[in-house]
């Protein structure tokens, strides 16, 4: 089991391992809109664990170029372990 931790609220959720981070975003309040990687609503900054979320997809690296701390919450696989982002 891997956990996802949101600093903003510091509300921790756990996530099977490879399993989509989308809906426990969306529950803490990260607004979702294409989830295709297209429109960028769905931004998070990872503060802490992000070699423990899946490899960016081409979507988000078409969208955000370089991938240094932020992700496309609506693409990413927590792999496991924990993960702490920000939105
Ligand atoms: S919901 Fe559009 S990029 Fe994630």
């Amino acid at each position: 089991m891997a956990k996802l931790i949101f600093e903003n609220t510091s509300e921790e959720v756990d996530i099977e391992d490879g399993k989509s981070i989308k809906d426990e975003c969306e529950q803490a309040g990260i607004p979702f809109a294409c989830s295709e990687g297209v429109c960028g609503s769905c931004i998070i900054e990872v503060v802490e664990g992000m070699d423990n979320f899946t490899e960016p997809t081409q979507a988000e690296k078409d969208f955000l170029g370089e991938i240094q701390t932020e992700r496309l919450a609506c693409q990413c696989k927590i792999k496991g372990g924990s993960v702490k982002i920000k939105f």
